[in-house]
């Protein structure tokens, strides 16, 4: 099907910023997508227009009861010049399954696509392609209805914007360190640690400032009922390699399903090393630890990439992992996923999305 999606160009192009000094999100474009909702009317009036604040009534929704889901996904410059996305279907069908389950209307994922094409094609020069850089993508929904009830806004509002961003961590792709989290809790089986949506952010941010007292990076977050299973880390999930097999958090009904945790999964498997998904608590890392059977640790997400994990921090004592050092592992990870992403390397998995 083909859409037809209004296009306003912005008659302002903004200077783009030195790629030597991006970090991570601080930076937009000169565009962005947006496409209303209403009950009744459906998705309508897809557009492109100059990248703006937008204009919501005090009482919308949003402000007050929270329905807001996003997705992060980037776009990769390959040194031949090809202009790539990574599993972006995979985002699309994750935002609804968010949308689901904050009780909002499914976003048309082909529609999805096509204004996410046009809008890159426009702003195609903001896709850095200086090493480890790429382009930030956030397609996002909010609940626009101007209403105090507590009940499913009526609107909405669906937004791409993009940012030009370099290494997620102050660290870069440097090991971090992390604070396993006994006091405060993520999310539980049941609630919404599942969907991308903004309050498991916005409650995680007091646990990740006292991790940052503590030298640390983010915060791991424990399972919510006997506080000891590992869940994951927040902006990335965590996997563990123990006596040679690769152990990571199951999808228990609290954690996310991040994409980057799924291609990791499916490259393990195809260089034929054991991968376990299930249970895994503190106390069987630290014990692992203890005799020498922990040799790496790693994180994964679209904004964190793969992240070494160099240290934990805990109420009951800290490890070091790997001698703080990135391990081979990690490394191998991080180069044949971004090898993939970038078009280094072939891709047998059909992950790659060429623009
Ligand atoms: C991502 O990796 O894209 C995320 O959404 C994590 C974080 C930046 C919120």
């Amino acid at each position: 099907m083909t859409y037809s999606i209004e296009i306003e160009r912005s008659t302002a192009p903004k200077t783009k910023p030195q790629e030597d000094q991006l970090g991570f999100g601080k930076h937009f474009t000169d565009h962005m997508f947006v496409v209303d909702y209403e009950t009744g009317k459906g998705w309508h009036a897809p557009r492109i227009v100059p990248y703006q604040g937008i204009t919501l009534d005090p009482a919308a929704k949003i402000f007050h009861y929270g329905q807001s889901v996003f997705e992060g996904l980037k776009a990769y410059r390959a040194e031949d010049g090809r202009l790539l996305l990574f599993r972006p279907q995979d985002n699309f069908k994750r935002l609804n399954l968010s949308n689901e389950r904050m009780h909002m209307p499914e976003i048309d994922a082909d529609l999805a696509m096509a204004g996410l094409q046009e809008l890159i094609r426009i702003d195609s020069g903001w896709i850095p392609s200086a090493p480890g850089t790429s382009l930030y993508i956030r397609p996002f929904v909010i609940a626009t209805e101007p209403s105090l009830g507590v009940a499913p806004s009526a609107k909405y509002q669906f937004l791409i914007i993009m940012s030009p961003v370099g290494a997620y961590y102050a660290e870069g792709i440097n090991p971090v360190k992390i604070y396993v989290e006994s006091g405060y809790v993520r999310a539980v089986k049941g609630g919404v640690g599942t969907a991308k949506t903004a309050g498991n952010y916005a409650s995680g941010l007091k646990a990740q400032e006292e991790a940052a007292k503590r030298g640390c990076a983010q915060v791991l977050w424990l399972d919510g009922v006997h506080r000891k299973y590992i869940e994951e880390v927040g902006s990335m999930n965590v996997f563990f390699y123990i006596d040679g097999k690769v152990v990571t958090p199951a999808l228990s009904g609290s954690i996310l399903d991040g994409i980057t945790r799924r291609s990791v999964i499916a490259l393990l498997k195809e260089w034929n090393i054991p991968v376990e998904e299930r249970t895994i608590s503190v106390d069987e890392l630290f014990e692992a630890h203890e005799r020498g059977a922990l040799t790496e640790a790693f994180g994964s997400g679209t904004a964190a990439v793969i992240s070494p994990i160099g240290a934990l921090y805990s109420e009951n004592g800290d490890i070091e992992i790997g001698g703080g050092k990135t391990g081979e592992l990690a490394a191998k990870v991080y180069d044949t996923l971004t090898g993939i992403q970038y078009g280094r390397v072939a891709d047998p998995f059909g992950w790659t999305y060429e623009l």
